[in-house]
């Protein structure tokens, strides 16, 4: 599936909150240990800019990104913000295929593992891997259940798109926050975790459309335009969604609201 960095960048604001409020969670330096972490990776990194926060904050520690988006890499190498931070670097490479290594003492995944099917099962085995002292910290989505995904869901189960769609869309790729401390506390892990729901104010005429087509519509639009390359079923799919979502998240004077529910999870290895 391919991405588009700049229509990802567009709420930047709003989708950066939530990794600034789970990375403010990891207590680095700690009072027993090491002055900085001996390597820091983020995983599913997207366009760079918020892994850049991290190499910010730890000057002497080696930040990788990995993504499995060329198109996302593409956009942090080309970002000239990111170019003075000699400590950052980016690696095209698969969630799936990633294990930690005995130095890798800071790992931050944001908004990533929900397009990882296999994270749970994946957990235990980073968590068992990491090093003494190291801090994993976790958000993902958690609004699966909200209008502007299940009309997603609703629309594309009956129409002319309906075969295209088929099993597209998943309803439950994440647990809740519960889910993720029981895994980490089984892992021997100190760990926390919670949910919140962002009131997003977002502008324009049809901004949850916008943002959805960032991310969550994404595989969605990719099959109807393999199913249409003509993308009229595209066209017609979006129409329909695009009105549904004018009525679930009515504009006012201020904007549109869009509630949107968020997994964290913190812990560290004693
Ligand atoms: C919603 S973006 C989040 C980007 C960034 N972490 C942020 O918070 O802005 C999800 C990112 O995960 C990446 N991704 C999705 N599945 C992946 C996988 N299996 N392996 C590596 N990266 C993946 C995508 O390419 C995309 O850049």
């Amino acid at each position: 599936m391919r991405w588009e960095p700049s229509r990802y960048a567009a709420f930047a604001d709003d989708r950066g909150r939530p990794f600034h409020d789970l990375v403010a969670q990891v207590a680095w330096p700690a009072r027993d240990g090491r002055e900085a972490p001996r390597r820091v990776v983020d995983l599913g990194c997207g366009p760079g800019a918020l892994t850049a926060t991290l190499a910010a904050r730890w000057r002497s520690s080696p930040v990788v990104g990995i993504d499995s988006s060329a198109e996302m890499l593409a956009s942090a190498a080309a970002d000239p913000a990111l170019a003075d931070l000699p400590n950052l670097s980016f690696a095209l490479g698969a969630i799936e295929d990633w294990m930690p290594g005995p130095t890798d003492d800071v790992v931050v995944t944001n908004a990533a593992l929900q397009w990882v099917p296999s994270h749970v099962a994946l957990l235990p085995r980073w968590l068992d891997a990491m090093p003494s002292g190291s801090w994993f910290a976790m958000q993902v989505p958690g609004n699966f259940g909200s209008p502007s995904h299940a009309l997603m869901r609703s629309i594309g189960a009956s129409g002319p798109w309906a075969s295209a769609l088929d099993g597209v869309l998943r309803s439950d790729p994440v647990l809740d926050p519960a889910g993720y401390l029981g895994i980490m506390l089984d892992a021997g892990f100190a760990a926390r975790a919670w949910e919140t729901t962002y009131a997003q104010l977002l502008p324009g005429e049809d901004p949850v459309l916008d943002w959805v087509r960032g991310t969550g519509l994404r595989p969605a639009l990719a099959a109807l335009d393999a199913a249409d390359p003509t993308g009229a079923l595209t066209a017609e799919y979006v129409d329909r969604y695009r009105a549904a979502l004018r009525e679930a998240y009515p504009a006012s004077d201020h904007g549109t609201v869009y509630p949107f529910r968020r997994v964290f999870a913190v812990g560290r290895k004693p």
